[in-house]
């Protein structure tokens, strides 16, 4: 059987962003920028980068914000263009996303990062599909994360993780691989865990956000078994899949930045700002001044 190349992506964008207080006050932690642009969008340009064509958001009340972004915002558009201002029309163009791609459905209760998927299950249909969660910064522009696990699954088909060595200290923070068969970056994954208590992790390997899974997940999550923090757990529907499909991990090779940590967040934006050419020889004009 053929693999087909996957076209639709969910990005759950419902939580409440309770660790960027007061900021998230009035606006969605997904619009916290990483230099100029929001978390979001980055997350959004790594999936256009993977050929994926349907991006949905699994939003919730609050999160208006979201749509408009990627929406025209026709009032700037004309007075950016009666002031002749071409570089900042084409910075918006970048974020305008063309009709009918975008779609939009709402998690009504904070169940869980499985249950924010299975809210998508009727636009997912039966194809397999990404996730991306949006607070994990995956950086490697030359070869974009989920690009580098596409290709992975166009020769293994099945379900793939993007995942990362984590210190041994922090893997009850995650979901943790239990690992089969090594084959350079590529693992076969023989179970998974949510969060395991301190000491008890089957590896380092832990899932950063980011998967491509069959659309069986969706019948599994339809169960709404409740798992750690007595939520509706995706990787507890994943492992369920064990066994019956394949199921790999790629260990990702970029740079990442838990962006859903303040620490994180502050290290993207200095990171990826030293980066570049406008701000970059500012920013690190006063690292090196700074007596550390
Ligand atoms: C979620 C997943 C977890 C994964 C993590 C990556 O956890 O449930 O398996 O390792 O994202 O960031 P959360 O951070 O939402 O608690």
């Amino acid at each position: 059987m053929s693999i087909k190349p996957v076209k639709t992506a969910v990005f759950p964008v419902g939580g409440q962003g309770t660790r960027f207080l007061p900021a998230t006050k009035a606006m969605p932690k997904e619009m916290l920028p990483v230099v100029d642009k929001p978390l979001l969008q980055y997350a959004v340009d790594e999936a256009l980068a993977a050929g994926i064509e349907r991006l949905v958001f699994v939003t919730a009340r609050g999160k208006g914000a979201l749509e408009d972004y990627f929406d025209v915002a026709r009032e700037l558009v004309d007075s950016l263009t009666a002031k002749g201002k071409t570089a900042e029309l084409a910075t918006l163009e970048e974020t305008q996303i063309e009709p009918g791609r975008m779609v939009y459905v709402r998690q009504q209760e904070p169940a869980g990062l499985g249950h924010a998927v299975w809210c998508a299950r009727h636009v997912v249909g039966r194809d397999a599909f990404a996730v991306l969660l949006p607070d994990e910064l995956l950086w490697n522009p030359a070869s974009p994360a989920l690009k580098e696990m596409h290709d992975a699954y166009m020769k293994l088909g099945g379900n793939i993780i993007s995942v990362l060595e984590v210190p041994e200290e922090h893997t009850h923070r995650y979901g943790i691989v239990s690992p089969g068969r090594r084959d350079g970056l590529i693992t076969e994954v023989s179970a998974l865990v949510e969060k395991p208590a301190r000491g008890t992790a089957p590896s380092r390997l832990a899932a950063i956000g980011r998967y491509i899974l069959q659309p069986e997940v969706m019948d599994v999550l339809a169960l709404g078994k409740r798992g750690a923090g007595n939520e509706i757990q995706l990787t507890d529907a994943m492992a369920e899949m064990i066994g019956n499909q394949p199921f790999h991990a790629l260990t990702f090779t970029g740079t990442r930045f838990d962006c859903g940590d303040k620490a994180g967040h502050v290290t993207a934006n200095i990171a990826l700002a030293l980066e570049r050419e406008d701000v970059g020889p500012a920013v690190r004009e006063w690292l090196r001044a700074q007596q550390f």
